[in-house]
């Protein structure tokens, strides 16, 4: 379906849908019944709230699940509800929103739209926002666009996907101008009208705004080639090299996409980053610096995709089964192979022995490279690699998670394990500050 399209269900019910991108999922679409005002709303307008009226006529029992549910899911992509708000407004009387979680808003409709529409105005003001512009009839760009998307959400930075086929030139450059980050899926060189939106682009950009490419077509004339030199003479940064796909995208592909996405979310959230680290109080931070743990690899396979990470937040948690925890920061690359039911190994690395894997694993690759060239692996019974030139090893497997602010801790359960070189000790990590690993 797409933004406009309608379907007759008989009896006088036209269901007509309207493009909603990017509330809680990337195809979000709204569903409009004119006949009884109904607006289906998916996540939008939700909340995990259970009681037995069908109804909100309790507007103070819901307040507060209603405003959390936005703060979690919601309030990310403050200017994707703007826009969501704004079309509702043109489609006419709403008397009833029918959304996926909790009771139907129709007693306290009004009260409940003008708080989405005042909380999205305040939040958006200060957001970091990525336009991501793909032509969304051609092939995968759709599925790819998600995939990007995703990988540039998981850094905190919010995500507004633009149809280059179906948006005005205004809004195109609207969103350019104003977004931190621009992602381009080119489109085909045919497709004239998509074409000269991107080219439109190239008026507003500034130096400071960072810029990434992927094409989802094999081509001879490579037209992401000098939109990219344009680009780069107007001085802007490169957040990832331009992703080319020649085949069916595969689960590695969608990978490959997410891990350039969190690139430029990384690149554009650095500097906030590094502004609040230093205005940490000296004193507390150089105490839990004296928090000392030991140095492991983390190594994954799930399917064709492998994924590894130089970790230190690792703990013992468990003895029945013997479990621990590991903290993973939630825009890691490695967080979509580290889900519940996921499985891992965790290397320990040997004291005075360790720099070259250390170093191996803290490399930054471009997306897609292969983490593992270049190191000695076997494979363990759970299909993941073992390094072979670490101290020890354990088989693990991802039981729960809880979030902690920027970091997920995730508790595992051990189900193998040896040691290779028993008279070795574990690397240990001995810090002066604590807000750093
Ligand atoms: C000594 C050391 C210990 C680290 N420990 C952790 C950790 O426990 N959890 C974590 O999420 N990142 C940790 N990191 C950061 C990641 O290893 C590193 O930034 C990451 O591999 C980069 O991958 P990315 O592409 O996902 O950002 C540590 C880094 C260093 C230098």
């Amino acid at each position: 379906m797409k933004s406009g399209d309608r379907v007759d269900l008989g009896q006088g019910h036209e269901m007509e849908f309207v493009s909603a991108p990017n509330l809680h999922w990337p195809d979000t679409i709204f569903s409009y019944d004119r006949k009884t005002q109904t607006l289906f709303t998916c996540d939008a307008f939700g909340m995990h709230y259970c009681s037995d009226s069908t109804f909100d006529d309790d507007l103070e029992a819901i307040e507060a699940d209603f405003r959390f549910y936005y703060d979690c899911l919601m309030g990310p992509n403050a200017r994707s509800l703007l826009n969501a708000m704004k079309k509702m407004g043109e489609l006419g009387n709403i008397k009833v929103i029918a959304n996926g979680h909790g009771p139907l808003l129709y007693h306290n409709l009004e009260i409940l739209r003008e708080c989405y529409q005042n909380w999205s105005q305040k939040q958006a003001k200060a957001e970091t926002v990525v336009g991501v512009f793909c032509a969304s009839d051609y092939g995968y760009s759709d599925r790819l666009a998600a995939a990007i998307a995703q990988g540039v959400q998981k850094t905190g930075v919010a995500v507004e996907i633009m149809d280059v086929n179906t948006a005005d030139s205004q809004e195109i450059q609207e969103l350019a101008h104003r977004a931190a980050g621009i992602i381009i899926g080119m489109p085909p060189s045919a497709n004239i009208t998509a074409q000269a939106a991107i080219s439109s682009l190239l008026g507003v950009v500034k130096d400071k705004q960072s810029i990434g490419l992927f094409e989802s077509y094999g081509s001879d004339e490579e037209p992401i080639d000098s939109l990219r030199t344009k680009f780069i003479d107007l001085g802007v940064k490169e957040a990832f090299p331009p992703v080319r796909i020649k085949e069916t995208p595969s689960a590695a592909t969608y990978q490959l996409l997410e891990e350039a996405g969190t690139d430029m979310g990384q690149l554009l959230v650095r500097e906030r980053n590094i502004k609040q680290i230093k205005s940490l109080d000296v004193n507390m931070e150089k105490a839990l610096g004296r928090i000392s743990n030991g140095l492991y690899i983390i190594t994954t396979k799930k399917g064709d995709i492998n994924g590894a990470m130089l970790a230190s937040w690792v703990s013992q948690a468990s003895l029945q089964p013997l479990g621990l925890t590991v903290a993973v920061a939630k825009d890691r690359a490695i967080d979509s192979l580290m889900q519940e039911g996921d499985r891992f190994v965790l290397n320990v690395l040997e004291e005075g022995n360790y720099q070259e894997l250390k170093k191996h694993f803290l490399k930054r690759l471009h997306p897609g490279a292969d983490r593992f060239a270049g190191v000695n692996t076997q494979t363990a019974k759970n299909d993941c690699p073992i390094l072979t030139d670490a101290l020890a090893y354990m088989e693990c497997e991802v039981v729960s998670s809880i979030e902690c602010s920027d970091h997920w801790i995730l508790y595992c359960t051990v189900s193998e394990g040896k040691v290779s070189k028993p008279n070795s000790l574990t690397a240990v990590r001995h810090r002066k500050v604590g807000n750093y690993y």
